[in-house]
């Protein structure tokens, strides 16, 4: 199958400052892959990496088959990478109706599916970015990037910080996300045995290094490597 995202030999930071090291990674269509790892290893690091928001020392990122290291964010969202940032960075002045309409491209999803997905949203459609709770906002920032319509979603951390009942949401669709194909996601998580459980494959990263590269099984199913690569904290939650 032909590679939608590649990283070949990515070494990447923030002005001088190298925080990524020679990743590689190629995913196709419809692959979901878990990135893993302590507080500050770089997982948000690397989301900003694909997307465009650090400096690039090395190596090259293709999506694809066409070379995107060197483009700005905005060409590489309008190429077909959806963003949702851990910090959501939702238009605080805007509508939820509003910040949807502006991210909104021709393809599969459109802003009234985005409202059948997330009811929550559709019901407050003209509120505020700034008036919603963090469970809608963080919906809100999953749905402007689905409306985009991309081949490549990438998540950092959606579940962080919100109630169970939100949480149990959200994983729903994404679940219905990955049961349609099609989408390759990229899910950056603390909550591990949740990530592990959802995408097939999965990375850890430690310093910016990958130290797993596999499947996921493999790490769930043995609490040494776990504990080794993320720490007891992350194999227990
Ligand atoms: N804008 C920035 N400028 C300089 N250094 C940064 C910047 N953002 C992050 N860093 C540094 O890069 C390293 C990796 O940070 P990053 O946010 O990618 O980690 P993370 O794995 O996402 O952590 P967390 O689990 O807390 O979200 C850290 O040492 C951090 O201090
Ligand atoms: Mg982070």
């Amino acid at each position: 199958m032909k590679p939608v995202l590649e990283l070949d030999g990515v070494t990447a930071g923030y002005g001088p400052t190298v925080i990524i090291e020679n990743l590689s990674l190629t995913l196709a269509a419809g692959d979901v892959l878990a990135v893993l790892g302590r507080n500050g290893v770089g997982k948000s690091t690397l989301m900003k990496t694909i997307i465009g928001q650090t400096r690039l020392h090395g190596g090259e990122i293709r999506l694809n088959e066409q070379a995107i290291g060197h483009l700005p964010s905005y060409r590489r969202a309008l190429s077909g990478i959806g963003y949702v940032p851990q910090e959501r960075d939702i238009f605080g002045t805007l509508t939820i109706e509003e910040n949807l309409r502006i991210a909104a491209r021709a393809g599969r999803w459109t802003v009234e599916e985005i409202f059948s997905l997330f009811p929550n949203l559709a019901g407050r459609r003209r509120n505020r970015g700034d008036e919603i709770s963090g469970g809608e906002q963080q919906m809100l920032s999953i749905g402007r990037a689905l409306v985009g319509n991309p081949g490549v979603l990438l998540l950092d951390e959606p579940m962080e910080g919100l109630a169970p009942v939100i949480i149990d949401q959200i994983l729903k669709v994404l679940h219905s996300l990955r049961a349609s194909g099609g989408l390759v996601i990229v899910l950056v998580e603390q909550y591990a045995l949740m990530a592990l459980e959802f995408a097939p494959r999965t990375i850890v990263l430690d310093r910016g290094c990958a130290i797993f590269d596999g499947q996921s099984s493999e790490l769930s199913g043995n609490p040494e490597l776990m504990s080794s690569c993320l720490g007891l904290s992350g194999a227990i939650r």
